[in-house]
């Protein structure tokens, strides 16, 4: 994706994938700084241990405890997080932020995933915001870490499931029903209501079997490419300034995916 950006934008750099040993990151840190890389990207298992080893680090990244991108300003390491924020940009594709203010929200899971897209959608300010987790306590736990929305509220997954037509959106940020376990669900969809937008945040498959059912009750849906294309995206501003074409981007990763449209 990043390397079709670079030749779209007509911008001399490349994107490459580096697997690095756990225990030789600060290492893998300081020559990555040496060699004056413009940014990277940060994936598990280390968006929380690179923390220490920045200048600086973005309040919304250090309220997650995560961070996915850094960029590198003449020598000062400065983290930040994506993934929420991508995540409310693909949302945009289906929903404005005036309907996301009069929505009554369920979010799926309470990892890391789940805690960027809780910050993010907190500021917002929908007009209710629940999280379930199959670990009730997790849930509890993200919801008083991250203070953004103070009415937050903790829920049962079985409670989720009896109050699932009182939800407009409803998100899995859990990994339940990623290949190749495709027929897991997160929840039962059987309550859910027909102008429901449900979103999931898996990209493999394209459309998983909570998006398959919950389309079945009627529900409008969205898949995890638009999540990923954006995060990547918001990424790549900071490194190069630019806007790339995300709506390009969403098109060739849903082929590459087998599929023909998001
Ligand atoms: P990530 O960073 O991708 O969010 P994570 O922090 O390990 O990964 O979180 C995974 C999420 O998926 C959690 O909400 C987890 O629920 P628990 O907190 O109860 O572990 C959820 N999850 C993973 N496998 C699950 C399963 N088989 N059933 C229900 N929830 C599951």
């Amino acid at each position: 994706m990043h390397n079709h950006w670079f030749e779209e934008e007509g911008i001399d750099g490349k994107y490459v994938p580096f697997e690095i040993d756990p225990n030789r990151l600060e290492e893998a840190v300081r020559g990555m700084k040496a060699l004056n890389f413009t940014g990277w990207n940060v994936t598990i298992p280390f968006k929380e241990a690179i923390i220490p080893l920045l200048d600086q680090v973005e309040e919304d990244a250090k309220l997650i405890g995560a961070v996915n991108t850094v960029i590198n300003q003449q020598g000062k390491l400065i983290g930040s997080n994506t993934d929420g924020a991508g995540f409310v940009e693909s949302l945009y594709e289906k929903r404005t932020l005036k309907e996301i203010q009069q929505s009554s929200i369920l979010l799926i899971g309470a990892g890391g995933a789940a805690k960027g897209i809780f910050h993010a959608l907190a500021k917002l300010e929908p007009a209710h915001l629940a999280v379930a987790n199959r670990t009730e306590e997790r849930a509890l736990s993200l919801i008083q870490s991250i203070k953004t929305n103070k009415k937050a509220q903790a829920i049962t997954i079985r409670e989720c499931e009896k109050l699932l037509s009182t939800f407009d959106i409803v998100i899995n940020t859990t990994s339940v029903g990623m290949f190749p376990h495709v027929e897991n669900m997160p929840i039962d969809v059987t309550k859910m209501k027909n102008c429901t937008l449900a979103a999931d945040i898996i990209y493999n498959p394209l459309e998983t079997a909570f998006l398959r059912e919950a389309k079945k009750h009627g529900a409008d849906t969205l898949n995890g490419v638009g999540m990923f294309v954006h995060q990547g995206a918001l990424a790549f501003h900071q490194w190069t300034g630019t806007n790339p074409d995300t709506d390009k981007a969403v098109s060739r990763i849903t082929k590459q995916l087998g599929g023909t449209s998001c």
